[in-house]
């Protein structure tokens, strides 16, 4: 049993308090390899920015958790080389689906968990949440639950349409599981396709998808009746069509890729949503650099000659995404 708090890691507690009365939200990026989580931390360090590191069930797979435990733990000294003082990290497990990962991951140092049983009848995803909940604030390890579905793939969870979070339910459910933070579903959803084109208006201008609104009107009755809980956003990527240009001029295939507009994040951000997760802007940042490289240097074989530019790209990307989308600059000094 290692406690998070051993390795300079802090649960989310604190943090969300603060973002949801200051109007600012805090990012939540995925990471399954060395140079996302440089540039995470970078990112963070030079703008003294908090940061959510999470770990999908495919990060688990590809790179071992507890090998990403680790790493977490590198980042915190990294964090501090880069003159980050008190660097505000929380390593969180996202999507758990079991008791057993959730607590395997308290175990040994996250400092928070994501119990997604959404997918579950109501009453079985408060009773996992709960039993998930009492052996996690046992360790003062935060924990993030959802109701509602969203559209397209929760991991392993397919779900052929969202269901929007029940504004009637959430006062019993958070009342029921005791959980720190609620993930809703008020139309976002994860990848790099997040609406189909038919539920898509275009752009006469550019031929761009624009995607219909999230619901905001779910979200803001979903506030009313949980006035300063803590509020997750899962999909937030917003596909930037820089970085699918780039793909496509460079050998890639990404035909009608759509995202959250930021704007809608703003917006998300400035309410009681104080996490905002973004996986596939990065994915799309790092392709795209990696792309150019092979394309216009075929003789390059040398890894940190593409790796190296994908890092700066998905640096700069978590910089904006900080600075000019979620508002959390500055709240870590
Ligand atoms: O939950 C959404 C993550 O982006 C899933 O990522 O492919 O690493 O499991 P994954
Ligand atoms: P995106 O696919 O929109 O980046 O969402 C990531 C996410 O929600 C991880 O849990
Ligand atoms: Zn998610």
């Amino acid at each position: 049993m290692v406690s998070y708090k051993e390795i300079g890691l802090v649960n989310t507690r604190e943090m969300f308090a603060k973002a949801v009365a200051g109007g600012y939200a805090i990012p939540a990026f995925n990471f399954n390899n060395m140079e996302q989580l440089q540039a995470i931390i970078q990112a963070s360090a030079e703008t003294k920015s908090p940061v959510i590191l999470q770990v999908s069930k495919g990060a688990r797979n590809y790179a071992n958790q507890t090998l990403l435990r680790y790493m977490a733990e590198g980042a915190v000294q990294y964090a501090k080389e880069l003159g980050w003082e008190h660097p505000q990290i929380v390593l969180h497990l996202d999507h758990g689906d079991s008791f057993e990962l959730c607590k395997s991951c308290v175990d040994m140092g996250f400092s928070s968990v994501m119990i997604d049983a959404s997918s579950l009848p109501y009453e079985e995803n408060i009773a996992l949440t709960k039993q998930v909940v009492d052996y996690a604030h046992k360790y003062d390890v935060t924990v993030e639950a959802e109701l509602g579905v969203l559209a397209g793939v929760e991991d392993e969870v397919s779900a052929e349409e969202s269901h929007y979070t029940r504004p009637e339910e959430v006062i019993d459910f958070a009342t029921r599981t005791g959980c720190d933070s609620l993930a809703i579903s008020i139309g976002t959803s994860h990848g790099a396709y997040k609406f189909k084109p038919e539920q898509c208006t275009r752009d006469p201008k550019t031929g761009r998808l624009v995607p219909p609104p999230l619901a905001f009107d779910v979200l803001h009755e979903i506030e009313k009746k949980l006035p300063g809980f803590p509020i997750v956003l899962h999909g937030s990527s917003s596909v930037p069509q820089e970085y699918v240009d780039i793909i496509n001029a460079n050998g890639g295939k990404l035909p009608d890729a759509v995202g959250i507009p930021e704007e809608q994040l703003r917006e998300a951000a400035k309410s009681a949503v104080c996490k905002i997760n973004i996986d596939s802007d990065s994915r799309l940042a790092m392709t795209a650099a990696v792309r150019k490289v092979f394309n216009e240097k075929p003789g390059e074989f040398d890894p940190r000659k593409y790796l190296g530019p994908a890092r700066d790209e998905m640096k700069k990307l978590y910089i904006h995404k900080i600075v000019n989308v979620l508002g959390s600059n500055g709240k870590a000094e």
